[in-house]
């Protein structure tokens, strides 16, 4: 299965399964890391992996519609079978959604459905937890759908929240769980266990 991963930023999430790959521990192709921000480290790693990028954002585009096709030509020409987002912070087109559907996974660094939406992404999530005064915290790894942080759940696991916590620690805690984690989800994509009835997620990670 090959697998486009969509990354903005620095990308640890991107080296996690690069490493999996690398230990034959997770049996898919990262054929192409797509990027909508030039200076994204998640871009060095991939270079240094001989994987190929694609550096794509709307405004390159004359229209929503040209952006869209040419997304949609570069994942078909990588002969896409799923799409990771690992720190991905633009939103997925619905036309790539709706030629993808069940086939794009995202990690978010909270327990949906609480503390996720849209404006609720990286160190925001967790000062957010704090905030309220939660407990626990964690991860949810789901499908894509239409609104934002909302389609079926695949995968959840919590950490603790600690009363020395500030929203750095927590990310740090956090960030190790989804490392562990997300390769594990796309496996189980890849090795056909993960089903889907409706908004329900089914199947052993
Ligand atoms: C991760 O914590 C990921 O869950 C989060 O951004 C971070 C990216 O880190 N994603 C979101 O908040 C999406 N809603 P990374 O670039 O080091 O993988």
């Amino acid at each position: 299965m090959n697998v486009a991963v969509f990354a903005s930023g620095g990308g640890s999430n991107f080296q996690a399964l690069i490493d999996r790959v690398a230990s034959n521990e997770l049996h898919c192709t990262l054929a192409v890391c797509v990027g909508n921000n030039s200076s994204a480290f998640a871009f060095e790693r991939a270079k240094k992996h001989g994987i190929p990028v694609c550096h794509m954002a709307p405004s390159h585009f004359a229209s929503a519609t040209a952006y869209e096709e040419a997304l949609l030509a570069e994942l078909r020409r990588h002969d896409t079978g799923l799409i990771a987002l690992a720190g991905y912070m633009k939103k997925i087109p619905v036309s790539v959604i709706k030629a993808f559907e069940n086939r794009i996974v995202n990690i978010h660094p909270g327990l949906l459905p609480a503390f996720g939406g849209k404006g609720l992404y990286g160190e925001k999530v967790h000062q957010a937890v704090l905030d309220y005064g939660a407990k626990i915290s964690g991860i949810s790894i789901h499908f894509v759908d239409e609104e934002y942080d909302h389609g079926p759940i695949i995968f959840q696991a919590t950490v603790p929240v600690l009363d020395t916590d500030d929203a750095h620690a927590l990310a740090s805690r956090v960030l190790s769980l989804e490392h562990a984690s997300y390769w594990r989800v796309i496996e189980a994509i890849a090795q056909g266990r993960i089903t889907v009835k409706g908004r329900k997620a089914y199947g052993a990670v």
